[in-house]
């Protein structure tokens, strides 16, 4: 691995998956997608910026003719009295009818943003609309969001790499790992 990114690795506590337990795994998802699209066109939406590198590696994989549609989404949840507020910057141009819809994102957490945005997908009438994540965190969710595919079932911790941040930073890193506490430096 580069310097640079080793010297990120400092960072995490641990490893918590490969590049190369990612890649073979974003493949399974990519062949599985190619059998169930065959002779579709997929219209992709997908959430930036954490799921930048999940979706720069599946769509690679993808054998069927591709649009792709990038959507920004920011979440306020937590520690206050309602339920969450999320905000999300949606094409004024992006017609969804009769349309095979792939909604990607890098994690599913709470599933306020992935249940937000699917409604707003479903709305439209596609023809139909497949929900794929990298990482499923067990935990609780606030919104029920029906996945058709989640490449990882993770435990409910922080993590961060391909694509995910901590504070703006960690997204290069070409692991998925699980920051060390007393370090960010
Ligand atoms: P949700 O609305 O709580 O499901 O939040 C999903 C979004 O929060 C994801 O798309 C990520 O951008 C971000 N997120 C949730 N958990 C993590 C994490 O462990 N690391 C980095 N980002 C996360
Ligand atoms: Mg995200």
């Amino acid at each position: 691995m580069p310097s640079a990114v080793t010297g990120v690795i400092h960072d995490l506590e641990r490893i918590l998956l490969t590049p190369e337990q990612i890649h073979a795994r974003v493949r399974e998802m990519a062949a599985r997608l190619n059998a169930e699209l065959a002779g579709k066109v997929a219209t992709v939406v997908a959430l930036m910026d954490g799921g930048l590198f999940f979706v720069a590696d599946l769509l690679r994989g993808l054998e069927m003719p591709v649009r792709l549609f990038t959507l920004s989404a920011s979440s306020y949840h937590g520690g206050t009295a309602t339920s969450g507020e999320v905000k999300v910057n949606w094409p004024a141009n992006l017609d969804l009818r009769g349309q095979d819809v792939l909604l990607l994102d890098d994690i599913l957490d709470t599933g306020l943003t992935l249940s937000v945005i699917r409604d707003r997908i479903l709305a439209q009438e596609p023809a139909s609309l497949r929900t794929c994540v990298l990482l499923s965190k067990r935990r609780q969710r606030l919104r029920d969001v029906p996945l058709d595919d989640a490449g990882f079932e993770i435990d409910d911790e922080f993590v961060v790499g391909y694509g995910m941040d901590y504070q703006g930073r960690f997204r290069n890193l070409p692991c998925i790992g699980i920051l060390n506490p007393n370090k960010p430096s």
